[in-house]
């Protein structure tokens, strides 16, 4: 019988398959679903940094009326468990107490700001880890790309000052340089990095003459991004790999495996699909590493990822040429 066990962020995961960050793992009922389905590991729904700093200065103002009135002591903590962040860390805290799958907690940042602090609650709340979902658009013609990067390791670096459980860092491959800055990243002492993230994308209305969402739930096409890019950067960094985008099957997973991933993460198929999809994928995995004769993930993990295939050229290749792609 295979074992499906792998390693993630210093976690020993009974199998590959995280339910990533989304609307789904915004509650306990959820997060029980999700471990009962047999996901290895939950990354809890994004807290955002503007959230935090919204309510730190509401608690400022509050902590400041506290000094002429008594009873805003009763305010300030009654506000906190009903607001957004108190409601985060209660999420935390009681799904700790209910599953037994690494709870990873989530926060969305954009700079490195005073917010950082905040990191630590959730370390004390009890989270196994944190991911940081960073994404600055480099949209400002006026930043160059350089301090864009910068500002993800002084993200990294404060909030390696104020937490010790393990850093996950999830990008999105807007970079001039992705794979530089990915190794550069990887040196900062993060348990792993998840490639990729897949975005809100606006979409237009041509009869309304508004912006719409457009694609909110990935497709399995979309896999060949985040595959290439494992295959490419799995060898060469310092740090756990997690794939994620357009993971909508077992097979997709065994590809991700194959191009050095440790884990991977889904989101979409199971907003599709429901939380019964991740025992078919597992019992996929299963069959195709019996049929194979693989008894662990380690006896495969990385076999087809540039440094161990025999046909590296095959993930730089770029072009649609007939050699290659069979079509003219
Ligand atoms: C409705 C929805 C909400 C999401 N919310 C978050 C979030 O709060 N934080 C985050 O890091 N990723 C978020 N994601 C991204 C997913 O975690 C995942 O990286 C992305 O959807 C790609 O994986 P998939 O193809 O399996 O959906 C969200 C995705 C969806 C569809």
């Amino acid at each position: 019988m295979a074992n499906l066990k792998t390693t993630y962020m210093g976690f020993e995961l009974k199998n590959p398959i995280i339910v990533g960050s989304s609307g789904l793992t915004n509650s306990v009922e959820n997060v029980i679903e999700v471990e009962k389905n047999g996901a290895g590991a939950v990354v809890l729904k994004s807290l955002f940094e503007e959230q935090i700093l919204q309510e730190t200065s509401k608690a400022i103002s509050a902590d400041i009326h506290g000094n002429s009135y008594p009873e805003a002591l009763d305010y300030i903590s009654n506000y906190s468990k009903e607001s957004a962040v108190g409601n985060y860390l209660n999420l935390i805290r009681d799904c700790k107490k209910a599953v037994k799958i690494p709870v990873i907690a989530s926060i969305n940042c954009v700079s490195s700001s005073e917010w950082i602090g905040f990191a630590a609650r959730i370390q004390e709340a009890g989270a196994d880890g944190l991911e940081l979902n960073i994404f600055i658009l480099p949209s400002d013609p006026r930043q160059s790309g350089e301090a864009n990067e910068q500002t993800y390791i002084d993200i990294i670096q404060n909030i390696q000052k104020v937490v010790t459980i393990p850093i996950a860092v999830k990008l999105s491959y807007y970079f001039s340089g992705l794979a530089k800055t990915a190794l550069t990243l990887s040196w900062t002492g993060i348990s792993a990095m998840v490639l990729f993230n897949r975005f809100f994308s606006p979409d237009i209305d041509i009869n309304t003459f508004e912006i719409k969402p457009s694609h909110i739930f990935s497709t399995p096409k979309e896999l060949s991004v985040s595959l290439r890019w494992v295959a490419m950067l799995s060898s060469r960094l310092h740090c756990d790999v997690a794939a994620s985008t357009g993971i909508h099957d077992g097979e997709a997973v065994i590809k991700q495996l194959l191009a050095g991933a440790k884990a991977v993460q889904v989101s979409s198929v199971l907003y599709k699909n429901g939380f019964g999809e991740i025992k078919q994928m597992l019992s996929t995995i299963e069959k195709w590493m019996d049929k194979h004769q693989f008894k662990s993930i380690a006896d495969f993990n990385g076999k087809m990822s540039i440094k161990e295939t025999d046909n590296p050229a095959a993930y730089e290749r770029v072009q649609f040429m007939k050699y290659f792609s069979g079509i003219e």
